[in-house]
This record gives structure tokens, sequence and C-alpha cells, in this order.
């Protein structure tokens, strides 16, 4: 662990985890063609040495480089990673909050998996882990980094207006809880919660923050961080017109454990996949279905009755009900080890089932 102000890990301080991304990326041109660049080419310690000096006076801050890539090549084992430094954090008395650094392009999958497996911890040890990011690499004339960072420290280390302990995510003057990121642009720079239930990071909403306060409520345990290696297989998959029936088919041969069907509209999919969804289904393959739309949510049987093993995603996006129902297909599997006869379906409602901030 690299800290750059030499405190003792002991001492009270924020505890920065860089996982890399834009807001650590070098453009080799910056002036002419700043969006052709490298992400996770700068150090965490690095950037938070640029910005030392307008940290609030008091602030000690510690950084640890956990990865340093860009976020589309996220794996199973970097969440394992995050997942497992998180929660060590959170119990680490020293530690009074977290803030990572991450590319924006699956933040959202990385929101959704902080909050099923650490948010309960953070809000009983009233820490917040702020997520952040940026959309233009560090050395562009105008980085948003820097002053996202500084927004995401100040989030995690100052008292605001009875703001609980939680996973959250700050970007270009804003913050969300950080399961309601959605990366739905490709270059604004609040692209990762420009449609997401938000507050100003300077003045707290209060009707957000009670909206917030119920979801907190409703999330009553943490699901397990699957082991290294366990994470179950999960695809997403798209309907379109001129879907075909071998797009679902091939996948029956392999050892996959779950689908993620990005349906249209309501959620519903080509008539063509009927069939081998049916196989897949009772071959166990567990079936949860979105909408491709980008916004609003899909439902139990709408817009047709479900089957037994397709289950309707509530408000999440694909890529989150993707970690979802990864999440939710290894707690079962832990609960049924231990004798509790708990389905995947029970797990997956706990994080769909939350109620929706609007
Ligand atoms: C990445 O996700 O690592 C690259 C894109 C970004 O951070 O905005």
């Amino acid at each position: 662990m690299s800290s750059i102000t030499n405190i003792p890990e002991n001492s009270p301080h924020i505890l920065v985890l860089g996982m890399g991304g834009t807001i650590a990326g070098l453009a080799l041109n910056p002036e002419g063609s700043p969006l052709q660049y490298q992400a996770g080419q700068v150090g965490v310690e690095a950037l938070v040495g640029h910005i030392q000096s307008a940290v609030p006076e008091g602030v000690k801050l510690v950084s640890h480089q956990l990865a340093n890539i860009n976020s589309r090549n996220l794996t199973d084992a970097h969440l394992n990673a995050l997942g497992i430094a998180v929660r060590e954090a959170l119990l680490d008395a020293a530690v009074k909050g977290v803030v990572v650094t991450h590319g924006t392009d699956t933040i959202e999958e990385t929101g959704l998996f902080l909050q099923a497996t650490c948010g309960k911890l953070a809000l009983t040890q009233s820490k917040r882990v702020i997520l952040t990011g940026a959309m233009l690499p560090s050395n562009a004339p105008g980085a948003d980094g820097p002053s996202n960072l500084l927004d995401a420290l100040r989030w995690a280390s100052t008292a605001i207006d009875n703001c609980p302990g939680g996973i959250y995510a700050v970007m270009d003057g804003r913050g969300c809880m950080a399961m309601d990121l959605a990366k739905r642009h490709a270059t604004a720079l609040n692209a990762p919660l420009q449609n997401s239930p938000s507050s100003s990071v300077g003045l707290i909403n209060p009707s957000w923050l009670s909206c917030v306060k119920a979801v907190q409520a409703a999330w009553n345990e943490d699901l397990p961080i699957p082991r290294e290696g366990e994470w179950p297989w999960v695809e997403i998959l798209t309907s379109h017109a001129g879907a075909r029936a071998e797009t679902v088919a091939q996948w029956l041969k392999s050892d996959i454990q779950g689908l993620v069907l990005a349906g249209s509209g309501l959620g519903g999919f080509h008539d063509a996949w009927v069939e081998p969804l049916d196989k897949a289904m009772a071959q166990g393959i567990a079936l949860v279905r979105t909408t491709r739309t980008g916004a609003g949510s899909t439902w139990p049987n709408i817009p047709e009755a479900d089957a037994p093993g397709c289950r309707a995603s509530g408000s999440l996006t694909a890529p989150r009900a993707r970690i979802a129902l990864q999440l939710a297909l290894n707690a079962a599997k832990q609960a049924n080890l231990a004798g509790k006869p708990l389905t995947w379906q029970d797990f997956f409602a706990r994080i769909a089932d939350l109620p929706e901030i609007r």
C-alpha cells in the first residue's frame, strides 16, 4: 500500500483505491485529439498528489493501486479484489471513508456489485464508499478527473447533511447511489449518471436523500462475494429484428449458468428464441429479462406471462442484471450447501425489488 502523506496507516484516513480508467488516462496529443488516449496510465498516488493541496484541511489520504486498466477489460477477479479491499477498509477503524477511481465504461457493474456485497456493511459502519471517474484523460485541457476526485474525497470525508454510510458515486458535480449508475452517453461529462436519480454534491436534495434511506432500509443483508474462479458464467443476449434461434441454441452446449435477455420494449424477445429458451430453462439455465431501450423497468408477466425459470429484472439494466444474477446464483449455491432451500430467484428479488428512486 502506498501513502502520499507518509502517515501511519493506523491513523485516521480516507483510503483511495485505484482501478484505472480515463481518470488515469493519457492522450498522446491532448490539445489536438484528447479522445484518442489510453486509459489506466497514471498511478493513483499521482492522481491524489495532483489534487493534494485542495484536499480539505485535516483529511489524510492513503492510496492503493488495485488495478490500472481500461474498465472495458474488467474481470471477475478485479471485482473480487475490489470487494475484499472495500470490506477490509469498512472494518478497519483507521479508515474513515473510501474513494474508488474507476473507468466509466463498466462503473455501472461495479456500483451494483459493491452495493450488493458491501452496502449493508457500509451503512452499519457509517462509512461512505464513493466511486468516481472521468470522461477526459488526465492530461486533456479541462480534464474532469481532478474535480470529480475532489468531490468524491469531500463526500467520503465530511458529515454532509446526515447522508448515511453507503455505496455512492460522484461525477460532474452530482452524486447518486452507485447501484443507480448507468452510462448513457459516449462522451458527455455526466455520462454515467445523466439518467440516474441524483443530487447536487454541494447541496443534498432532501427528497433524494429520503429515497436513499428507504433503499438502504430495504437492503437487509449483503450477498457473499463469489470466490475467485467460482463466479457463475452469465452472458447478455440482445433481441433484435432478424434474431435467430441459433444465437440461443449455441449456448445450450456450454457450461453457461445464466442468460440476461435484453429484450425489446417491455422486455419481450423474438419468437425465434422461444423454443431454445424453453430448452435452456429445462437444462436449468437461469433467465432474466430486461429491456434494451435504456430506460424504464421490466415487470413480471408483461408483455406475456413468464415461464417459471425466467424473471423480469425490474429497474436493473442488462449489465447490472448480469452482476445481480451472478451474485444470486452464487448466493443460492452457498445457501443450499448450508442446507437452506433458497433459490437464485429469492436472492435476485432482494436486489431487483428494492424501492426505486424517482
Ligand atoms: C474506461 O472505462 O476505463 C475507459 C472509459 C472511461 O473511463 O471513461
